[in-house]
């Protein structure tokens, strides 16, 4: 039987559906090209902000048994420098690329829109959903469904791209958050991101791990949460869905498409398995295909949809 990992995600053909999501290996582009040769089939950049950002100060990150815990605080390099990179990535490859950007009114998402107009990237990413930026800029966007609405529809009107919404897991109703996003006519919903704030501390320094006190939790713990998020929204729109939080192996990979997602985000598992995790993990797709009988993604099936 002929078995291809072959999928399209909002017009584009891509050999994986495993996605590179925004900033977990940093803000290097390097990134990009490392990720592509093992494997991923879509890779996205840190989010971009107006400003270059130094994010806050260290210890940003730290391991517990469950995942990870991070207060990056959205360091990066700037929209302008930023896609600068991704435009010399899109001269050597032909690997789709999503910008992400962050921004904290309408007036800015549209003015980091019109930069992302003007570059070689293949999708917008509007971040509305970070939950380590709370000091500065107090409870994420998604929080809000008008606002969600809002942004989405603003941007919407001006992009030359297909937009992609990323939403926080953080809500209680995922619903009509999901659904304002897709009535101002959000082309595809990316979700989860990171799940909190926690806290984790220190008991010999009497003190929390992270410099920031607070971070946003990502890794194994988080995807029963992710899992039952995205089989909620997929139960509820038609707009497809980048499903991401704690893929770590194959196994985890096929619930996510289970649960309605299109393409799946893998994003701490680096840390676990290496950068090669995106081919151990197609490797293990391909197996799981081939021990049921399915020739092709498509062939997966779904869970049959909640009922509303
Ligand atoms: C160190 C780190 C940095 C992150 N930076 C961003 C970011 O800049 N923008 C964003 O939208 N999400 C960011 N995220 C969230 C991830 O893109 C992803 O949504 C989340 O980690 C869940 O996936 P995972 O469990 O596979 O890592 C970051 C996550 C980590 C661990």
């Amino acid at each position: 039987m002929q078995k291809s990992l072959k999928t399209k995600f909002l017009g584009h053909t891509i050999n994986s559906p495993l996605v590179l999501p925004a900033g977990v290996i940093g803000m290097a582009f390097s990134g990009f090209n490392i990720s592509i040769e093992n494997g991923a089939g879509i890779v996205t950049s840190k989010s971009l902000t107006m400003k270059p950002r130094t994010g806050h100060r260290g210890p940003i990150i730290a391991e517990f048994e469950g995942g990870f815990l991070n207060c990056m605080g959205l360091c990066n390099p700037g929209i302008v420098d930023g896609l600068v990179e991704i435009d010399q990535f899109k001269k050597r490859s032909n690997i789709p690329v999503i910008a992400s950007v962050f921004a904290t009114s309408t007036k800015d998402f549209l003015k980091l829109t019109k930069h992302v107009n003007n570059s070689k990237a293949d999708f917008l990413e509007l971040n509305l959903s970070c939950p380590n930026v709370f000091d500065e800029f107090g409870i994420p966007l998604s929080a809000s469904h008008d606002e969600v609405y809002k942004i989405t529809k603003a941007v919407k009107q001006i992009s030359t791209l297909p937009v992609i919404t990323k939403l926080s897991p953080n809500v209680y109703d995922i619903v009509s958050i999901a659904k304002a996003a897709e009535s101002a006519g959000s082309d595809a919903l990316c979700m989860i991101n990171t799940v909190g704030p926690g806290m984790l501390i220190d008991t010999k320094m009497i003190k929390p791990v992270l410099f920031n006190k607070f971070g946003g939790l990502s890794g194994p713990c988080v995807k029963p949460i992710a899992l039952k998020l995205i089989y909620q929204t997929y139960s509820a729109v038609n707009i497809p869905i980048l499903g991401m939080g704690g893929v770590t192996y194959g196994e985890d990979a096929i619930g996510m498409l289970m649960a309605g997602a299109e393409v799946i985000g893998v994003g701490t598992a680096v840390h676990y398995r290496g950068i090669e995790v995106f081919n151990k993990i197609n490797s293990e797709i391909m197996e799981f295909m081939a021990e049921n009988g399915y020739a092709s993604l498509q062939e997966i099936p779904k869970l049959e949809k909640l009922k509303m």
